[in-house]
């Protein structure tokens, strides 16, 4: 727990990392210490941390643990090449349908680069390294912008009903969240009536975490089957889809958690706004569309075993088995991108300008 009281998958002292096993919960609490950037490249790898954001935070600090307990005799040009090398072995811990990692791996090796530019000490790259991944832990303003703007968009009484999916929250994150973030943030400022969440099945972050997070949060909730969803809508019980991202392109079209697409396609027909909250380092202005996002693809145990392929076979041997971990939402479906500098609305002409921007805007 977090000395907000937030729930924390990141405990983090220099020197010391431990990462909540989230395969664990909502049953066992167990932290795992990780020492150097294998422990950290496994525990990404089999989900120990998960949520984009906290992958690429994890993945960062695993590496800082590691040079401050290194004792090292080389160049600074040695030590940021060891570094970058570190970084690169990190990126590799999952397929990359998510871009912090990578995009924090990037500005972390131009930093040590930079820095072995002006430094005769190999000691001071990796001071440089721990101070920068250390910056990287707090941010609620996502929370914050998004309850503001839905407040302008669905009034003030409180009578907001949302529906999120998969998990944003402080496990995948390492505040309040993003989507979980604006919930909680609508939740303090009295306008939420209640809190819809998916299973988010196979892997059931929705179920296993979010829930979890929302009971914590003392949060009006209720969890429906991913298959509820349109009837949710059709029932006109919410107001607003809320979810995160792993990858926005430069057009607005997102990648996130399987299962989000068809509540964009859902919320449209239903006339259900549809919001993604994501930070702004989740926003890729390389990719032009969402046709260039590689999709991960997660083991068929996923479906066959129970507990997302924690638990036992449940399925006949044989059956083939196609389980892509992402899917893309066309920008054409989504209302508005919250963000920690401001919320965008006509996504397609407006990502750059929130890039380029240093204050904030709506
Ligand atoms: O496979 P996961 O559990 O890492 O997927 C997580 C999601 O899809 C989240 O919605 C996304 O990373 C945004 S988290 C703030």
């Amino acid at each position: 727990m977090g000395e907000s009281g937030a729930l924390q998958s990141i405990v983090y002292h220099r020197g010391l990392l431990r990462l909540l096993d989230q395969r664990k919960l909502p049953l066992e609490e167990d932290y795992i210490e990780v020492k150097c950037s294998a422990d950290g490249w496994n525990a990404i790898r089999d989900m120990v941390v998960r949520g984009a954001p906290a992958v690429a935070i994890a993945a960062a600090l695993a590496l800082a643990v590691e040079v401050s307990r290194l004792d090292f005799t080389g160049t600074p040009a040695e030590a940021a090449a060891f570094v970058s090398k570190k970084l690169e072995y990190l990126v590799s811990s999952r397929p990359p349908t998510a871009v912090n990692l990578s995009d924090a791996a990037t500005k972390l090796q131009n930093l040590v680069s930079r820095t072995a530019e002006t430094t005769e000490d190999a000691q001071a790259i990796f001071q440089a390294y721990i101070e920068a991944t250390e910056t990287m832990l707090v941010d609620d303003a996502i929370g914050l912008h998004g309850a503001k703007f839905l407040k302008q968009q669905h009034g003030n009484s409180i009578h907001t009903s949302v529906l999120t999916h998969c998990n944003t929250g402080s496990l995948a994150t390492s505040g309040y969240g993003t989507a979980l973030g604006v919930i909680h943030a609508l939740h303090s400022g009295g306008i939420l009536k209640n809190a819809f969440c998916t299973e988010t099945r196979p892997f059931n972050q929705g179920s296993r975490l979010t829930a979890f997070e929302l009971i914590h949060e003392k949060i009006p909730a209720m969890l429906i089957a991913d298959s509820a969803a349109a009837a949710l809508m059709k029932n006109r019980s919410v107001q607003a889809v809320i979810v995160g991202a792993d990858r926005i392109a430069a057009n607005g079209d997102t990648a996130n958690k399987i299962g989000t697409y068809n509540l964009a396609i859902s919320a449209k027909h239903h006339g259900v706004q549809f919001y993604v909250a994501a930070p702004v380092t989740s926003i890729d202005l390389s990719l032009p569309s969402g046709e260039q996002i590689v999709i991960e693809e997660r083991p068929p145990k996923e479906l066959l075993n129970s507990e997302g392929g924690l638990g036992k076979q449940v399925v006949a041997s044989g059956i083939s088995v196609w389980n892509p971990a992402f899917d893309v939402t066309p920008a054409n479906l989504i209302t508005a991108i919250i963000t920690e500098k401001g919320v965008v609305t006509k996504i397609s002409f407006n990502l750059q300008t929130v890039l380029a921007s240093e204050t904030h805007f709506c």
